[in-house]
């Protein structure tokens, strides 16, 4: 990264956004100050992390010309753009919401980047794919996007849009991990609504490369620091089902294992919108960085030592 600014988390209050900035102000301790920017961006730093470690900046990405005077004013010499219009069903009821996130922001912040040498990396999602079967067993870099709903389709676009002004594009799986008590993620919400006493249906026909959310910051900001342009797949190693995956976080939680109904997407009706399969092949990352991408079992037994 050149210059000497600091390392700017775009969407620092999300799910993945609290641990990037977590990660990142581990990472470049005496370094960079690490900047969390969204509209709330002070709202739910990552636990054990204090609200005053890192710089707050509220920028509403989409308001005329916010995000570009903040870029200007804060100079970072890495970005990181996790802001995104995230929930599948979010994205069918505001398509334009959408396309504005999803698209035209990593447009606009690629283009920034591009026009001052800056390093980016655009986080990017598994749902660009599942209209067409990959090549081999699972999605490779190589295989072009096929989405099924408008999340996948805007996500796609933006990669495109963000790839061709220079920008590094991670594409990570399904997400679990700790969301800090807010019940986001593969894995808390599954706990979060056994806890109150639900009975959620999972899915034993949909089948995904869930990663834990503290790995994949920890790829990410790897990556940042990596002269590596183009896509990379951040995944698990392990390709599974949704009911098995919620099956595991329960036993992890000390909550009973069949506190889950086994349902499919058949049963539903749900086929058409909802990939059933978009695990991602990790290989290339695996080889490129250091940072270990645990099976599900081995991450949530280790958050639940
Ligand atoms: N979660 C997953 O399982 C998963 C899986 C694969 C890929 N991803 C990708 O990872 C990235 C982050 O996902 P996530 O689950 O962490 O999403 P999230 O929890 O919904 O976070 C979205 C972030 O965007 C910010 N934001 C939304 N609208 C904004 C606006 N108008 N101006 C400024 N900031 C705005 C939000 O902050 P404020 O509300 O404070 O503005 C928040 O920080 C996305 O690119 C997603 O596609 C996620």
């Amino acid at each position: 990264m050149a210059g000497a600014g600091p390392v700017l988390i775009l969407g620092g209050s999300g799910f993945l956004g609290a641990h990037l900035v977590a990660e990142a102000l581990a990472r470049f301790a005496g370094r960079r100050t690490v900047v969390s920017a969204s509209r709330d961006p002070g709202a739910a730093p990552a636990p054990g992390v204090a609200a005053d470690a890192f710089q707050a900046r509220r920028v509403d990405a989409l308001a005329a010309g916010e995000l570009e005077a903040a870029l200007e004013d804060l100079a970072p010499a890495g970005i990181v753009l996790a802001t995104a219009l995230s929930r599948v069903g979010d994205c069918e009821r505001y398509p334009g919401l959408a396309r504005e996130l999803n698209v035209r922001l990593p447009e606009r912040v690629a283009g920034w980047c591009a026009a001052r040498g800056r390093r980016l990396v655009h986080v990017s999602t598994d749902l660009v794919f599942g209209g067409v079967p990959p090549a081999g067993e699972r999605y490779s870099e190589d295989d072009p996007p096929s989405p099924v709903h408008v999340y996948g389709e805007t996500k796609a676009a933006g990669e495109a849009l963000a790839l061709e002004r220079g920008a590094t594009v991670c594409r990570l799986p399904l997400l679990f991990g700790d969301s800090g008590g807010r019940g986001l993620g593969a894995s808390d919400q599954v706990a979060a609504a056994v806890a109150r006493g639900d009975r959620p249906t999972l899915f034993t026909d949909e089948w995904r490369t869930p990663l834990d959310v503290g790995d994949a910051a920890r790829a990410v900001l790897e990556l940042l620091e990596l002269p590596f342009a183009g896509r990379l797949h951040v995944a698990g190693p392990e390709r599974i089902d949704r009911h098995a995956l919620g099956r595991l976080v329960l036993a992890a939680n000390g909550l009973p294992a069949d506190g889950v109904d086994a349902g499919t997407r058949a049963d539903l009706g749900l086929e058409a919108s909802r990939p059933a399969d978009v695990s991602l092949d990790a290989s290339r990352a695996r080889a490129l960085l250091s940072t270990p991408l645990r099976s599900p079992a081995d991450a949530l037994r280790a958050r639940s030592a």
